[in-house]
């Protein structure tokens, strides 16, 4: 089975840095600024596993035709070459970022709005996740507020560094993460497929992300198919009573056929006929013989 995968998200988001995860499983801290887009493949194999009986079946192979597109504003206008006849789009925010958490928003709306595939896999990914420590957690949000939004901590700092009350101010951004609630909520509100989280630094959620992809992939191939089979075999009953119908009307067509005698056949017949009678009359008068060799050679 071939996919077409996009991705789309705000730039600095990880979109490269997860395909590479996905590709090669390496990671470039210094990923550069993607230009215009990037095309990736691999395919996977995976266990199709039977619905009905829970057996593991024959194996399969998902290869994954990705598009990573250009975050940056400028390329924008270009995605749409990229998401409109895509299987599955991967919608990428940063867990570090509300910003580019509402570019998400924008883009769940568009591909809903023009992704010309109407199944289209919709997901949502919070990447950066490794930056999210214990320490963090009362830095996650749940709601967006401007003020929380880059909220500065004042920090005061002696001559060597430590905390001081009074002393020389310094500010410091406080990182603000959005928290997953958050992030379901709006995947829910805006009917994505998945929502999930990752790191491209560490590799943690990639490669599950996409299995969890194909595995969706190939259950919807086989509901499509079963719902195929259902569809045919209602069609082949509809069929087979129609068969009866029509080999009535088969029938009835045939008698149809028959082309009708023109004039010229109905007259030339009745000639024919004429002759015969005709025929049959002289047979009759020369002494009820048709035999040649029985009938009188000559009147004299
Ligand atoms: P554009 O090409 O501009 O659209 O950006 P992008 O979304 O493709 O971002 P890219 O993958 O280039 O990553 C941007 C920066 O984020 C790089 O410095 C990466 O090293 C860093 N980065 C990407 N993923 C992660 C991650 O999971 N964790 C951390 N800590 N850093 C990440």
């Amino acid at each position: 089975m071939k996919t077409k995968v996009v991705l789309l998200g705000d730039s600095g988001v990880g979109k490269s840095c997860i395909v590479n995860r996905f590709a090669t499983n390496t990671f470039d801290i210094d990923s550069r600024v993607t230009v215009g887009a990037a095309f990736v493949a691999r395919t996977i194999e995976m266990n199709d596993v039977n619905d009905d009986t829970r057996d593991v079946g024959k194996e399969r192979k998902v290869k994954f035709e990705i598009w990573d597109t250009a975050g940056q504003e400028r390329y924008e206008s270009l995605a749409n070459l990229y998401y409109r006849r895509a299987h599955v789009a991967l919608v990428v925010f940063a867990l570090d970022d509300e910003k580019s958490f509402e570019k998400a928003r924008f883009w769940i709306k568009e591909l809903k709005e023009k992704c010309e595939k109407r199944d289209a896999l919709i997901i949502l990914c919070g990447n950066k996740m490794d930056k999210i420590t214990d320490e963090h957690e009362d830095r996650i949000v749940e709601n967006s507020s401007k003020n929380n939004f880059n909220r500065r901590r004042k920090i005061e700092k002696g001559n060597d560094g430590e905390i001081v009350e009074g002393k020389e101010e310094e500010e410091e951004e406080e990182t603000i993460f959005v928290s997953m609630d958050r992030a379901e909520r709006m995947a829910n509100e805006l009917g994505c497929h998945m929502c999930v989280t990752s790191s491209a630094k560490t590799g943690e959620g990639v490669e599950e992300l996409f299995f969890e992809v194909a595995r969706k992939l190939l259950q919807r191939e086989k509901g499509g198919r079963r719902k195929t089979d259902a569809t045919n075999n209602e069609a082949s009953k509809q069929k087979k009573t129609r068969n009866t119908n029509t080999s009535g009307a088969r029938a009835n067509a045939e008698t149809a056929v028959v082309p009708p005698r023109t004039r010229d056949e109905e007259a030339n017949n009745a000639t024919k006929k004429k002759k015969k009678k005709k025929k049959k009359k002289t047979a009759t008068t020369t002494g009820g013989e048709s035999n040649p060799s029985r009938r009188p050679l000559h009147d004299t």
